[in-house]
């Protein structure tokens, strides 16, 4: 499973301090990783601080060119220097303030696999498509445009619907648990692929999430800001995993 942290721009560097310093009674499971998303600047002391509690460090997005004229983007050969395991790529606020597209998508996931960093893309469906019960669909065509072709392994989908980000609103599990196995179903041939849920999830609601047995973590949003309720919610799937 994996427990990611997506700060979004949100905290600063004081406050990987503070993070570091609630995990010293924190005794991570080998089959649950934890991972977090700071803001760019704030990377690198995250790697230092945070790599002695085998926690793992992602960037929340990267450019799909290589190096060059592109200011104000950033590179995946610097978040590879940086030790980062993991990107986010093509979440919803990027491809909705930053005009990322599905085939921006498959570019930089394309160019991430080429540095071993494993993408982590983002797909969800409007709530517009899920009232119209087009959600599958939507959801199998976003897959096969942005995941890139070849690929047989180190891959994470977030299925994050858009209706549920940051309104406290998530799917029925069984809603959660048939999108998961569609997209399963169409990814089948990719070794260990995770499919990771994200929307909403908190404390209340993360245990149910982690039941559902195709549902290999979560990527968190606003409870990842909290940090008691980010480790209640990694408990909660250690607790899952025994
Ligand atoms: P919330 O957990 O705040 O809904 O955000 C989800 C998200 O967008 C994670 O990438």
């Amino acid at each position: 499973m994996l427990i990611a942290g997506n700060w979004k721009m949100n905290l600063k560097y004081e406050d990987i301090l503070k993070f570091k310093d609630i995990l010293t009674d924190l005794k991570l499971d080998n089959q649950v990783e934890m991972a977090i998303f700071p803001q760019f600047p704030l990377l690198y002391s995250a790697k230092e601080y945070l790599s002695n509690y085998n926690i793992e460090i992602g960037a929340q997005a990267c450019s799909s060119e290589l190096k060059g004229a592109f200011t104000g983007d950033v590179s995946v050969e610097i978040i590879s220097d940086i030790g980062c395991k993991y990107c986010i790529v093509g979440h919803s606020e990027r491809r909705m303030f930053h005009n990322e597209t599905n085939g921006f998508i498959k570019k930089a996931s394309n160019l991430l696999l080429s540095k071993n960093i494993i993408p982590i893309i983002c797909v969800g469906e409007s709530e517009e498509i899920k009232n119209k019960k087009n959600t599958n669909q939507f959801i199998i065509s976003q897959i096969n445009e942005c995941v890139p072709d070849n690929i047989s392994s180190n891959l994470v989908i977030a299925y994050e619907p858009l209706w549920a980000i940051g309104t406290g609103v998530i799917p029925d599990y069984e809603e959660i648990f048939n999108v998961h196995a569609v997209i399963m179903n169409e990814l089948s041939y990719i070794e260990n692929l995770r499919v990771i849920y994200g929307g909403s999830v908190n404390v209340e609601n993360c245990s149910k999430i982690f039941e559902l047995n195709n549902v290999h973590g979560a990527l968190i949003g606003g409870s990842s800001l909290k940090f008691k309720d980010f480790l209640a919610i990694y408990k909660s799937a250690v607790k899952q995993i025994i």
